[in-house]
């Protein structure tokens, strides 16, 4: 498959999955596809797992782990792991959000993690998440919810009226700038009913039974290429569904049947707020995972150990392209070039979980897919980001790296990368995927 189509596809599967909640149906649908078929398992029942079997398991509708059951002994090989996350930072929609003032009614938002907010406004914005509700058998179930025309806007205040917005940066106050308009219709209703109506409507269940709620803003541009070669590419949520993305094209390569170790992909949600949750990459979710694995294959009770000593995870997430504009943010000796190679991000302080002999080995499997890599290092003046390397190596006690395609704009609601990163990024997960004993080192 051409670098170009890795592309098209990956900004098909982000088109897909408007919230993290999305991004998980969108695998779902493309594992359903699959042959041989892959299992859903239920973390409330117990497990049976076959040598070879391709299983998955979600745990509230947006964090996953899918496995790939090794043939040869867990504690011989360890598991081949690759880490990224589902979520991204934008706007959500608070409980009681709907008011109406002056014949207009808006939707109130809280700020989700980090994005650049300024980027928000005059974006043709609209909704996408989940509805808890009770069925007909009154139980409580979710349902996925998404509305596709553009339903919401931020609109900017002409410049006539913020004269200075050019010199001074456009500054949004949090608490009252950043409401978003949804109608000019809704005088005859009370706010939250009209917003009620609507929900029910796009969701079709009835407003008595919805009792809660999930909602994120999402921009309803889709995903373009960009550039005289079409050698670049821009979407909402590049960070991280990229990296999911690679990893799961990596995972899905028919040529990597059957492994000898047991490949793990884990995507997890709440990387943008700290991953601090019961599905977030410092909660349980994944070495609970990993320990039922080793459970139903071993009767040796030692051989969990065994095996996470012998494991290995590349943390991918995205890392900061070098712009020529802004040569005063970037460390002279550490600038990484869009469509120059996969990044691997090195940090003294830990921030990035890559350690010398981690760096080598993803360093080998790169030259050995043929594909060129890059070091990152941040400026020292400036706070450096962390990702889930950390916090998941330290967790599980295994060997990782932190690694990541360059991107322009990172947490803009529009960010932007180069296409051949996207291809060489796939190779070299699928070399680690494919290299029996890639794990065995140091
Ligand atoms: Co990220």
């Amino acid at each position: 498959m051409s670098a170009k189509q890795h592309v098209q596809n990956l900004l098909d599967f982000i088109d897909a999955s408007p919230s993290p909640w999305h991004v998980i149906s969108t695998i779902e649908t493309q594992l359903a596809e699959q042959t041989p078929s892959w299992q859903r398992l239920d973390e409330t029942a117990k497990w049976t797992l076959q040598p070879g079997g391709r299983y998955y398991v979600v745990r509230d509708d947006s964090s996953i782990v899918l496995f790939i059951q090794g043939q040869k002994p867990l504690a011989e090989t360890g598991f081949n792991i690759i880490g990224a996350h589902t979520d991204s930072p934008g706007l959500r929609i608070k409980p009681n959000a709907a008011s109406s003032e002056d014949g207009l009614l808006r939707l109130g938002v809280e700020i989700y993690g980090g994005p650049i907010l300024a980027t928000f406004t005059d974006r043709d914005l609209s909704l996408a998440g989940r509805i808890a509700y009770k069925n007909d058998q009154d139980r409580i179930v979710c349902k996925l919810i998404k509305f596709d025309q553009p339903l919401l806007r931020l609109p900017n205040l002409a410049i006539h009226m913020n004269r200075t917005v050019n010199e001074d940066g456009l500054k949004l106050q949090k608490q009252t700038e950043l409401p978003l308009i949804l109608s000019a219709s809704a005088e005859q209703q009370l706010p939250q009913e009209y917003f009620s109506a609507l929900l029910q409507q796009q969701a079709g269940i009835a407003a008595a039974r919805i009792l809660s709620w999930d909602l994120a803003v999402y921009d309803t541009q889709k995903g373009a290429f960009w550039g005289p070669d079409s050698e670049f590419y821009a979407h909402s949520r590049l960070d991280n569904l990229a990296s999911c993305h690679a990893a799961l094209q990596a995972l899905l390569d028919p040529a990597a049947l059957p492994p000898d170790n047991t490949l793990v992909c884990a995507f997890f949600d709440h990387e943008e707020i700290g991953s601090e949750s019961n599905k977030g990459a410092d909660g349980s979710f994944l070495p609970d995972v990993l320990q039922r694995i080793a459970l139903a294959s071993t009767t040796d009770s030692e051989d969990y150990a065994r095996a996470l000593a012998k494991s290995f995870m590349i943390s991918a997430d995205m890392a900061h392209a070098y712009q020529p504009n802004f040569p005063n943010a970037y460390d002279p000796g550490h600038k990484v070039i869009v469509n120059k190679g996969p990044v691997i991000k090195v940090n003294a302080n830990h921030r990035y979980s890559s350690e010398s002999l981690s760096a080598a080995m993803f360093a080998d499997w790169c030259e050995q897919a043929g594909a060129p890599y890059q070091t990152y290092s941040h400026r020292c003046d400036l706070p450096c980001g962390s990702t889930i390397g950390p916090i998941t190596s330290a967790k599980l006690g295994i060997r990782s790296i932190d690694v990541g395609n360059p991107l322009w704009a990172m947490h803009s609601i529009r960010e932007s990368a180069g296409v051949l990163d996207h291809d060489y990024m796939i190779s070299v997960m699928k070399r680690f995927f494919s290299a029996p004993g890639a794990t065995r080192s140091g």
